[in-house]
């Protein structure tokens, strides 16, 4: 059977007060819509019609972007004249019969079993409302039965004091029957006190139909809640990443602080993997076993191997090219991996090293305040405190080898490209511009001299 997906994001989102459209804020790192989005992806829709209205043209190229792959489509709603009116728009998109799943941008949290069951419980004949049951309502339609069977939905501003009482609240989600959908849309009125086409009067127009209108309760709370807020932001946030918290742990990940750990992406962990607190991970992140993360790293698209360890205060962004750290190799604290660092097993970087587009043997070192780019560098290295590679020379980056078991004083400049053969030493305070002969030593600086007899300067008498 036909199923197509209709996700609401029109509205402006007043209470953000953001220039931002509100579907295009974030969380996890990603689009309150892209979530909606790649949950209906997951459901087999022949389409997933988005309503769009403030800041359209900003939120169809972000979610084409986003995915690519999708069948997406886009309508637009202007003016917006309420979710009756919003859905109305996508009508000539729809297939003619079949469930349409209709669903709000900015209730990114929803489960994909959940909206799978309401799909199949409506299978193309049944209207199938998502409600939930709330401590304070206010705010939300109210689901009105008689006896068991519901009846009708009231919007809040038009609900009577009794009806107020009603604690099942309408989320906002429902699958309908295609065909019957079109026709109820079509009769749809705004005599309300928000003078608006509410998309819940189709619940009166199915009862009065003999359609029958069945009740779904939601999972949990976070799956239905919307962000109209900042605050609510921030609120669905915590939700979210307690939840991924609480998996990683289950699955034996230590975390020092489960409030204080953020997944903006992807994360597989090994076993006995530690991590401390406030670490983030974004893009794709995978720590192999035992290894260890220092508090307040931030790591994106990077493979950390088995035994490796992050110091605090680590900074890894891999970009598209990514970043590989070896087995127990020893990064940090106050280390820098940028993208296409591939460091072998044992390798240590420390404090205040950058690392950027280069391949680092096993056990090589470079413990302090250095730069590395696009550089090959041989096993059992060793990188003095303040060496960089001079890569680029104003217009093009050039490549600097070094073979195994070069030994580069301190304060040295490797002006790229230049190559230095297995076993050579470098001269601490040398600027290096031509190649080096293995197992030579190379000085390249002002040689020292003594000036016997001299003295310092003194200061003039003062004048009166
Ligand atoms: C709606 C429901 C209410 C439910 C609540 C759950 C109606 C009439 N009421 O309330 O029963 O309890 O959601 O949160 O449906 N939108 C458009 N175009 C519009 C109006 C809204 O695209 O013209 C979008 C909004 O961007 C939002 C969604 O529809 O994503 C819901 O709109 P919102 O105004 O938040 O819902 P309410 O009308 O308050
Ligand atoms: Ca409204």
């Amino acid at each position: 059977m036909s199923l197509d997906i209709v996700i609401m994001a029109a509205g402006k989102g007043t209470r953000m007060k953001s220039a931002r459209p509100k579907v295009l804020h974030t969380l996890a790192g990603k689009p309150l819509l892209q979530h909606v989005l790649e949950t209906g992806a997951g459901l087999g829709a022949q389409r997933l019609i988005t309503i769009t209205g403030h800041g359209a043209e900003a939120v169809e190229v972000a979610m084409r972007a986003a995915l690519p792959e999708a069948p997406l489509a886009f309508v637009r709603q202007e003016p917006q004249l309420g979710t009756g009116h919003a859905v109305q728009q996508a009508v000539p998109e729809l297939a003619e019969a079949g469930t349409t799943l209709i669903l709000n941008g900015d209730v990114p949290l929803v489960r994909a079993d959940t909206a799978q069951a309401l799909i199949q419980a409506c299978s193309g004949e049944k209207l199938v409302l998502l409600t939930v049951l709330l401590d304070d309502p206010s705010g939300y339609g109210r689901i009105l039965r008689e006896g068991h069977q519901v009846r009708a939905i009231v919007e809040h501003k038009d609900a009577t004091a009794a009806q107020r009482e009603i604690r099942e609240g309408y989320t906002g989600m429902m699958a309908a029957p295609t065909h019957h959908l079109r026709r109820w849309l079509a009769n749809l009125r705004n005599d309300n006190v928000q003078k608006e086409y509410y998309l819940t009067d189709i619940v009166a127009m199915a009862v009065a139909d003999g359609v029958p209108v069945v009740a779904t309760l939601a999972h949990n709370e976070t799956e239905v809640l919307g962000v109209n807020s900042p605050v609510q932001l921030a609120d669905l946030e915590r939700r979210y990443q307690r939840q991924r918290a609480e998996d990683l742990m289950e699955a034996g990940v230590r975390l020092a602080d489960p409030a204080r750990f953020d997944v903006r992406g992807e994360l597989l962990c090994g076993r006995d993997v530690a991590i401390d607190v406030n670490c983030i991970f974004e893009g794709r992140v995978e720590l192999g076993d035992e290894v260890s993360i220092g508090a307040n790293c931030v790591v994106r698209n990077a493979r950390i191997a088995a035994g490796a360890v992050l110091h605090p205060f680590t900074h890894i962004d891999g970009e598209a090219a990514g970043v590989e750290v070896g087995e127990g190799a020893l990064i940090g604290p106050f280390a820098r991996l940028r993208p296409g660092a591939r460091l072998g097993a044992e390798v240590h970087i420390g404090n205040f090293v950058e690392v950027k587009n280069s391949t680092l043997a096993r056990g090589a070192k470079a413990n302090h305040l250095a730069y590395l780019g696009d550089a090959t560098v041989g096993e059992r290295v060793n990188y003095g405190a303040g060496s960089i590679t001079a890569n680029y020379d104003g217009a093009n980056k050039h490549r600097t080898v070094i073979e195994a078991d070069v030994h580069i004083g301190s304060n040295c400049v490797l002006v790229a490209p230049v190559a230095l053969g297995a076993g050579a030493t470098i001269g601490g305070g040398s600027t290096i511009t031509k190649d080096v002969a293995p197992g030579s030593l190379a000085v390249a600086r002002g040689k020292q001299a003594a000036i016997t007899g001299w003295s310092r300067p003194v200061k003039a008498p003062k004048k009166s």
